[in-house]
């Protein structure tokens, strides 16, 4: 039987098996998904079992999308444009690193129908899903991408990504069309960004990379003035698709019974 595997740390929230074994099952495949928690120092043996054809696949989640990189052999462009690599796979003996959160990113923003394009974007965070979102955004043609950091030096760096980059200080909120949480907090429900409201338009929209919990307090106080709201959900399922597609060659379908799945 096949195995495969999603690590990082902490895992426990992680609802990859639960997507990917329905995925599995439901197009037969004779395979099991896991999830292990991990520290940095195990990350070589990881990659080595992948060599030796031990697992079969591997999802990399925080913190360790960049860290895994010095074990692989061969990154697809993206994964190299953004360091961040969040799909492994042994291809013709190789250890490959891709980058699915991009197109995760890039096909929900395009299911909930919104128009990127000429839009002023700030990103809350500057962690390691955000070159991704970058990338994703600047595809789009995003016309001015801001980025709020807690420890502004992070910020700063992701400004070589593209010339359209500007940093402004933690809590500050400058005038935006999208505004996407990309840090952590809300991963514990009673977390709270401090945003006045009291400035912003109605008809903005709030995207959080977290989908569970399902709605966060970000969420919930965008919602409750009046702005659009979307979830990491479908960037989620997305950049698991794209995993699946590369790991058994299958585009697995998603339905409402997708969606349902992961409501639990
Ligand atoms: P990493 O930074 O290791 O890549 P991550 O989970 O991808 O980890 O990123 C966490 C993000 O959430 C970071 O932008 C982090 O800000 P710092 O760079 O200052 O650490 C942000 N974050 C986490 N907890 C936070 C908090 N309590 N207040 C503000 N930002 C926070």
């Amino acid at each position: 039987m096949k195995k495969y595997l999603v690590v990082g740390n902490p895992i426990k929230h992680s609802q990859s098996p639960l997507l990917h074994n329905f995925w599995l099952k439901k197009n037969n495949i004779n395979a099991i998904y896991d999830k292990e928690e991990y520290q940095s120092s195990d990350l070589e043996s990881l990659i080595f079992k992948v060599r030796e054809d031990k697992i079969n696949g591997i999802n990399v989640t925080v913190p360790f999308k960049e860290k895994i990189i010095p074990f692989l052999d061969k990154l697809s462009p993206e994964a190299e444009i953004t360091q961040s690599v969040n799909t492994i796979h042994l291809h013709k003996k190789s250890v490959v690193g891709y980058n699915t959160d991009i197109y995760g990113f890039e096909t929900a923003i395009k299911d909930i129908k919104f128009n990127i394009e000429n839009k002023k974007i700030l990103i809350l965070g500057a962690g390691g899903v955000v070159p991704s979102i970058i990338f994703s955004l600047n595809k789009m043609k995003a016309l001015k991408i801001m980025i709020s950091n807690r420890t502004k030096n992070k910020a700063e760096r992701l400004k070589e990504l593209s010339n359209n980059i500007s940093v402004v200080d933690w809590g500050e909120i400058p005038d935006f069309d999208m505004i996407i949480n990309a840090t952590s907090i809300g991963l514990n429900k009673e977390d709270k960004i401090i945003i006045d409201f009291s400035k912003i338009e109605k008809d903005k929209l709030f995207f959080d990379i977290i989908y569970n919990p399902r709605e966060t307090n970000f969420l919930t106080a965008a919602k409750k003035n009046g702005n659009i709201t979307e979830n990491g959900k479908k960037m989620f399922i997305y950049q698991a698709l794209a995993s699946f597609k590369i790991w058994h060659g299958i585009q697995p379908e998603i339905n409402d019974d997708t969606i349902k799945l992961l409501d639990q």
